[in-house]
C-alpha cells in the first residue's frame, strides 16, 4: 500500500460539506475522514451527507453535523485477518498511527491475501462462453461438452471419458455403476477430503476408514489387507496433493479378491504414474474442476473408465437413466451429474493451457522446497521413481518428530496468515469426527493420519503465483523463528 493521496481524503471537521464532497469527488473512493487537529473523528460516506441533505442540513453546513453509522479503523501494527474481515464487512478501512493520525487506508484493491490456489483465465475462455451464450446453448447440449471431453480423453489417454457436474458426482456415478448392495463395503483413506467418505455413505454402502502411509500421504497398503473382509467391494485411493501409493501392489491385492479399484483424482490432474497418468490403473479415475484445482471450469468433474460398458452405463445414470434410444423412458434410476455446455467452453480453453500449468505447479513446489530446505524442522514431499507428481497444491510437514509439533505448526500458519499469505492446516482426520464414527475401525488406530494433520501446511499455489510472492513467503518463513 502507498500512503502517498492520503491527504486528498482528509476534510478538516469544521471545513463546509460541499468541501467534502468535492474531495469526494476527485478521489472517487465515496468516503472521506474527517479529522479534528488531525486525528481521525468520523468516517463519512457519500450516502451519509446525501442522506443529511434530505433531512435538514444544507451544503455549507459545516460536515461535523452530517450524521453517520458506527466507523472502524485499524492501528498501524494491524492484524491481517481483521483487517481483511473489516474490509469484507466496511469496504475502506482507515489506518491510524499511536497518535490517531490517518496514515493510510486500506480497501479490496489495495491489500491482496496471496491465495492458496486460484484459477486462471486468461486463454480462449472468454471466447468459448461466449459462443456458448450466442448459441443459446447453455445447458448440458451443444458442441462444448463433446469437445470437452475428447479433448480430455487425449490428454489423459482413456478413450472412456465422461464429464460431469462435480468431482463429488464422478465418484457417486462411479461407485452407483458397481450396483453394490446396502452394508457392502469400500474402504477409504481417513486422511482426505472428504467427498470420497460422502460418496460411499450417500451411495448406501459402509465407508471403512483405512490409515495413510505418512510419506506419500495416500492409503496404506497395510492397512488396506488388515480391513478387507468378505464385504469389502472397493477401494477409492486418493492421489493426495498429487501423490500416488504403490498401485501395482494394491491392484494385484484387489485384482486377486474382485474388489474394485477407484482411482480419486481431483488433486492429481497432470501425476503421472510410470508414464501413464493417473486414474487409468483402477477401474475408474475420477477428476475435479473445482474453482481451485490446476483446470477449472468453476464447478464440474470426470470419470475417466477402464471398461466400456461401465461408461455406457455410466452415461445413462448421468442423464436420469433415460433409455438413450427412446426419450422419457427410464432403464435406471438415475441422477442429473451433467457439466453444462459453458463449463465444458471454460474446461475447453483450460485444457489449451494444461501442459504450461502443471510445469509451473512442479516449479512452485521445487522453489519452495530450494529456499526452504535449509530450515532443519521443514519436510518436503520426497520425489519418487515411479510417479511424477503435478503439485496442484504445495506442501511441506513441520518435523513430526519434534516437541509440539502442532503448535508449532498451527503458530506459523497463524503468522503467515497475518502476513496475508494464505497457507492451510490441510484436512482433519475423518475418524475424529462424530459424523464418521461408524466407518472406524477398531483394527486401525490411525497414527499417521493423526500426524500428518497435526504437521502439514499446504502453501500458495496458483498458477499465476509470481516469484516475488515466493520469495516474499519463504523469506517470511526463514525469519519466523518457530523454536523461541
Ligand atoms: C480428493 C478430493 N476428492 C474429491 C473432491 C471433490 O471435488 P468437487 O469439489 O469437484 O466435488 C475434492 C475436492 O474438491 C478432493 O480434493
Amino acid at each position: 500500500m502507498s500512503n502517498s493521496n492520503i491527504k486528498n481524503l482528509l476534510v478538516d471537521h469544521n471545513e463546509t460539506i460541499r468541501n467534502a464532497l468535492k474531495k469526494i469527488n476527485l478521489s472517487g473512493l465515496k468516503v472521506c475522514f474527517l479529522v479534528k487537529n488531525n486525528k481521525l473523528k468520523n468516517v463519512i460516506s457519500d450516502g451519509d451527507i446525501r442522506r443529511s441533505l434530505l433531512k435538514s442540513l444544507e451544503l455549507s453546513d459545516k460536515v461535523k453535523y452530517v450524521k453517520s453509522k458506527k466507523f472502524i479503523y485499524v492501528q498501524e501494527n494491524y492484524d491481517f485477518l481483521d483487517l481483511q474481515n473489516k474490509i469484507s464487512k466496511y469496504g475502506i478501512v482507515p489506518i491510524l498511527n499511536k497518535k490517531g493520525h490517518v496514515i493510510d487506508y486500506a480497501n479490496e484493491k489495495r491489500i491482496r491475501q496471496i491465495p492458496q490456489s486460484e484459477p486462471l483465465l486468461k486463454g480462449n475462455e472468454l471466447k468459448y462462453i461466449s459462443d456458448t451464450i450466442k448459441s443459446g446453448w447453455i445447458s448440458s447440449r451443444g458442441k462444448y461438452v463433446n469437445m470437452f471431453e475428447k479433448k480430455f480423453s487425449s490428454f489423459v489417454n482413456n478413450n472412456y471419458c465422461l464429464s460431469t457436474s462435480s468431482g463429488t458426482t464422478a465418484l457417486q456415478l462411479a461407485i452407483s455403476t458397481l450396483k453394490l448392495k446396502q452394508g457392502d463395503e469400500i474402504i477409504v483413506p481417513d486422511y482426505t477430503f472428504v467427498s470420497p467418505i460422502n460418496s460411499i455413505i450417500h451411495s448406501k454402502c459402509k465407508a471403512v476408514l483405512a490409515d495413510i502411509d505418512p510419506d506419500t500421504l495416500c492409503i496404506s497398503y497395510d492397512s488396506i489387507k488388515k480391513i478387507t473382509n468378505k464385504n469389502t467391494r472397493a477401494i477409492i485411493i486418493v492421489h493426495l496433493y498429487g501423490n500416488s501409493p504403490d498401485l501395482e501392489k494394491v491392484l494385484s491385492f484387489c485384482k486377486k479378491r474382485k474388489i474394485s479399484v477407484i482411482e480419486d483424482c481431483a488433486e492429481a490432474f497432470g501425476t503421472r504414474y510410470k508414464n501413464k497418468h493417473a486414474g487409468n490403473f483402477g477401474d475408474f479415475g475420477t477428476f475435479s474442476f473445482f474453482g481451485n484445482k490446476t483446470i477449472s471450469t468453476g464447478e464440474g468433474g470426470m470419470i475417466i473408465f477402464r471398461d466400456k460398458k461401465k461408461y455406457e452405463l455410466a452415461k445413462k445414470l448421468r442423464d436420469h437413466g433415460m433409455n438413450q434410444q427412446k426419450k422419457y423412458w427410464h432403464d435406471e434410476i438415475g441422477f442429473n451429474f451433467r457439466l453444462t455446455n459453458m463449463q465444458a467452453a471454460i474446461g475447453c480453453a483450460q485444457l489449451e493451457n494444461a501442459n504450461s500449468f502443471i510445469k509451473k505447479k512442479i516449479s512452485i513446489q521445487r522453489k519452495y522446497e530450494s529456499k526452504l530446505k535449509i530450515i532443519k524442522y521443514l519436510i518436503f514431499p520426497s520425489p519418487k521413481k515411479y510417479y511424477i507428481n503435478s503439485h496442484w497444491l504445495s506442501y511441506m510437514k513441520i518435523n513430526p518428530k519434534l516437541k509440539d509439533a502442532k503448535k508449532l505448526r498451527d503458530d506459523l500458519v497463524y503468522y503467515l496468515n497475518q502476513k496475508g499469505v494464505e497457507v492451510r492446516t490441510g484436512f482433519y482426520s475423518a475418524h475424529l469426527m462424530d459424523i464418521y464414527k461408524n466407518s472406524k475401525s477398531k483394527k486401525i488406530n490411525y497414527k499417521n493420519s493423526k500426524q500428518i494433520s497435526n504437521s502439514i501446511i499446504t502453501l500458495p499455489s496458483s498458477v499465476n503465483l509470481k516469484d516475488k510472492e515466493i520469495n516474499y513467503i519463504c523469506n517470511l518463513i526463514l525469519n519466523y523463528k518457530l523454536i523461541k
